[in-house]
């Protein structure tokens, strides 16, 4: 089995390998190839990353390579992972939505569409030569904005798959606070990447009992804490939001919060310095646990568990993923694309059924794939209206004022890399 990892030289890199070289038994890869335009990190990445292997005794083989096209030849499954324009990018992202009063974030509002529209075009790219050598190829995106760049790979006939860590994160936890094995934690989770709930949480499959009422009554504490929102808000909505809801429920107070303390780029770039560091000294032979500073904790487990079901081996059969609607949140359109369970095999993902979901997730569901696809067709097509339309349909942004004045601050730090502006 040979495996590409495109942004390989990411420093989250030896996240993914501690995983691969743990879990060899569910994933026996034979070939594992890092690929990232950044010779120097891809050095010291794959360096650390053979080095892990090593240590814990897996035969398989690591390569790096700039050449997308050579790291991507006849690979089974390929992982992508790269961030256009790096942390200076998402630092950007970060920084000047929040000049207008609205979220800097890198996946949500403003800076989320920046991330996509940088992003889309470079997907499409790479999963077009990904289909030119192996059509039979999966394409496992964990590259953000995951629900837009997921839909367009697609939209364009890709066989792709897209994947988030905070599912497998709460289910960690929730399976921690009841005392049981993750893998017995059933979350009924729903909505849109970086939007969803987790309505319930079952014990031992889809058809368990739902013990998210004794959870939050227990431990609503620590839950709420862990999410930074208030337990009072948690307890009235009855369920468990995704730490991202912070950015809609508590907008106002959130862009106080971010104006009075350094970016999440500043505090990772300087992480990313401290690692690459660490990476290149030639005893380590782990991951280090600074690493654990990173929001991608689990990352690795959700990643082998599914490239594991879709390449026809041994992983969970129901998976929280990214795929087509297809009638499962029936005010959906079919091909927008929504983050829920699904049962996952060789054939690919296929969504579990959903209970009708009360207008409090369904309404903000339901505006907020309004504005992806307002996005994909800016990020596909280009335009400063295409993108003025798309920060106007925003849940977050809505107003003409704050639309106009973000569209051409977006473009004006985006420049370099959009074709059209
Ligand atoms: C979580 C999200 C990812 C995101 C990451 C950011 O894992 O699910 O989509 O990329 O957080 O973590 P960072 O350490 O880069 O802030
Ligand atoms: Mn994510």
């Amino acid at each position: 089995m040979k495996l590409t990892v495109v942004g390989g030289g990411s420093t989250y890199t030896p996240e993914l390998i501690d995983g691969f070289a743990r879990l060899r038994d569910t994933l026996p890869i034979e070939e594992l190839v890092l690929v990232d335009p950044a010779a120097d990190r891809l050095e010291l990445v794959g360096g650390l990353a053979r080095r892990i292997f090593a240590k814990q005794g897996h035969p398989g083989r690591i390569v790096t390579t700039s050449d997308v096209d050579a790291g991507v030849a006849d690979a089974d499954a390929v992982l992508l992972q790269l961030r256009v324009g790096g942390q200076a990018a998402r630092q950007q992202d970060e920084t000047w939505p929040l000049e207008c009063g609205c979220v800097g974030q890198e996946t949500t509002g403003a800076g989320g569409l920046a991330k996509a529209l940088r992003t889309v075009p470079v997907v499409l790219d790479i999963a077009e030569r990904v289909r030119r050598t192996n059509p039979n190829a999966w394409i496992i995106d964990f590259t953000n904005p995951v629900g837009i760049v997921t839909r367009a790979l697609l939209q364009a006939g890709h066989k792709a798959v897209g994947l988030c860590n905070v599912a497998i994160g709460f289910q960690r936890k929730f399976a921690a606070h009841l005392g049981v094995e993750p893998g017995q934690v059933h979350l009924d989770h729903v909505g849109l990447n970086h939007l969803t709930w987790e309505l319930g949480a079952r014990l031992g499959g889809p058809e368990g009992e739902n013990v998210l009422p004794k959870l939050l009554a227990e431990h609503g504490d620590a839950i709420a804490e862990d999410l930074h929102m208030p337990q009072t808000l948690v307890d009235r909505l009855g369920v468990v939001p995704s730490y991202y809801l912070r950015y809609y429920y508590q907008h106002d107070a959130v862009v106080r919060e971010l104006r009075t303390k350094p970016s999440r780029a500043a505090e990772v770039a300087a992480m990313e310095e401290k690692l690459l560091k660490m990476y290149g000294d030639p005893a380590l032979d782990e991951k280090p646990e600074l690493l654990a500073q990173r929001g991608g904790a689990f990352y690795s487990e959700a990643a082998v568990d599914l490239a594991a079901s879709l390449l026809g081996g041994g992983g969970s059969p129901y998976q929280v993923v990214n795929t087509y609607n297809n009638g499962t949140l029936p005010f959906l359109p079919d091909d927008a694309v929504i983050e829920v369970q699904a049962s996952v095999d060789s054939s690919g993902a296929a969504p579990l059924a959903v209970p009708s979901l009360d207008p409090l997730f369904s309404g903000l569901i339901a505006n907020v794939t309004a504005y992806e696809d307002l996005a994909l067709h800016a990020a596909l097509h280009g335009g400063r209206d295409r993108v003025f339309k798309a920060l106007l349909a925003h849940p977050l942004i809505g107003q003409y004022a704050y639309a106009e004045e973000l569209t051409d601050r977006l473009v004006a730090h985006n420049r370099e890399h959009l074709a059209w502006a």
